[in-house]
């Protein structure tokens, strides 16, 4: 076995400063079962005031996510970190690109901490730069890289996004993803294509059922085999080339459970997250973002049945939050995205505590020329213009 791109370290062991997982997590920190923690964390939080901005993804813990002073999907808390140059800390509670993005948009006198470093993305790390760049090279030699975008889904590492931006491409989110896909086949007249990256789901999905692009325009690029494994025909007849990467907790949703429940629960609507697989996508009746997901069963009348395809923290909140809907998971098991769930309350008061002393852990801080080339990218999504209905 050859393959050393792609190392297993066990989470939260050993280290990989290439990857988005598998980074130690130094510290002395508080033992879950003190009493005290919720107090610590408040506590914590009131001294550094003003000083402290605390974003929260919508996958984290009911624990964690408490204490966020704003929560959002990842396109929201992008432009969430941006809108509070007076802070002088940003704790991230998400996940690691996510923090880098906030690294990158914010000034650089405000520190971005993520409060465990092993909080990473599965999905960001099936994308290397290495990978991108020897694609980048054999579309040179197909003879089609001068009529390629590459388009970098916001879960991938800073140097993904620097990649598409200094290769004339863009960033998107899953809520924006179709607004940037328009941008990007407009570069090039009607023979541009677009490189998708990481998540070959969220590409396909928008292409075919936001942008109306068949199936067969679109063919995936398996980083591990030479040349993509397409051929220079399947490249050039090609108009999406979906990089092989997805998300491990969204593929688990199965269209066999769709059926299942919709055979069980009378006028069930299933909502579900673009990241799942186009079969499941095709049998839901709503798609969107974790934002557009809390908006959507906010809206829906009581007594409306719903299963959600997205992680199992969001969804029980919601259930917890809306007791007159019927709200179930659309899976037959338990479905946490474990790197989101690094993040809880013993390492977000050692975060806050430290910083009470003045110390600075775990802080994300991408290295000046990536985040120059990353905010190129970042920048063209923030200007593209309006935003879909599933904002
Ligand atoms: P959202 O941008 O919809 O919040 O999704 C982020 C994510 O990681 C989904 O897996
Ligand atoms: Fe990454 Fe999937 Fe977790 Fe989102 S849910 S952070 S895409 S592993």
């Amino acid at each position: 076995m050859t393959t050393v791109d792609l190392p297993l370290l066990p989470l939260g062991r050993g280290t990989d400063p290439l990857s988005e997982r598998g980074v130690e997590c130094p510290g002395d920190l508080p033992p879950a079962s003190d009493p005290d923690l919720v107090a610590r964390a408040e506590a914590a939080k009131a001294a550094l005031g003003e000083k402290l901005f605390v974003l929260g993804h919508h996958y984290q813990r009911d624990e964690v996510i408490r204490f966020a002073d704003v929560t959002g999907d990842s396109f929201k808390l992008a432009r969430d970190a941006a809108a509070r140059p007076e802070a002088e800390y940003i704790v991230f509670c998400g996940v690691h690109f996510m923090a880098e993005s906030a690294d990158i948009l914010t000034t650089p006198d405000q520190q971005v901490i993520l409060p465990d470093l092993a909080a990473g993305c599965s999905m960001a790390d099936m994308a290397r730069l290495a990978q991108v760049e020897r694609a980048w090279e054999a579309l040179a030699e197909a003879g089609v890289q001068d009529k390629v975008v590459p388009v970098t889904y916001m879960n991938s590492s800073a140097d993904i996004k620097a990649f598409c931006g200094r290769n004339g491409g863009v960033v998107c989110t899953s809520s924006n993803a179709e607004v940037a896909l328009e941008w990007a086949f407009e570069q090039h007249g009607p023979d541009t294509k677009v490189l998708f990256l990481p998540d070959q789901h969220l590409g396909r999905n928008t292409a075919v059922l936001q942008l109306g692009l068949d199936l067969d325009d679109c063919v995936v690029w398996n980083p591990l085999k030479p040349g993509g494994g397409l051929s220079a025909e399947e490249l050039a007849d090609a108009k999406m080339i979906l990089w092989k990467g997805h998300c491990s907790v969204h593929g688990r949703f199965s269209p066999d459970v769709i059926d299942e429940l919709r055979a069980k629960v009378p006028d069930l609507n299933v909502l579900v997250h673009p990241e799942c697989q186009h079969e499941v996508v095709v049998k839901a009746d709503l798609v969107g973002s974790t934002e557009f997901i809390i908006k959507t069963i906010e809206a829906a009348p009581a007594g409306s049945s719903w299963a959600i395809g997205t992680e199992l923290n969001l969804v029980q909140r919601l259930a917890n939050a809306h007791p007159d809907k019927n709200i179930m998971f659309l899976d037959r098991n338990v479905c946490y995205c474990s790197t989101m769930n690094r993040i809880d309350l013993p390492h977000f008061v050692w975060a806050l505590e430290n910083l009470v002393n003045g110390v600075v852990v775990n802080r994300i801080e991408v290295d000046e020329k990536t985040e120059a080339e990353a905010l190129v990218a970042l920048q063209r999504m923030l200007d593209l213009p309006g935003r879909t209905a599933r904002d």
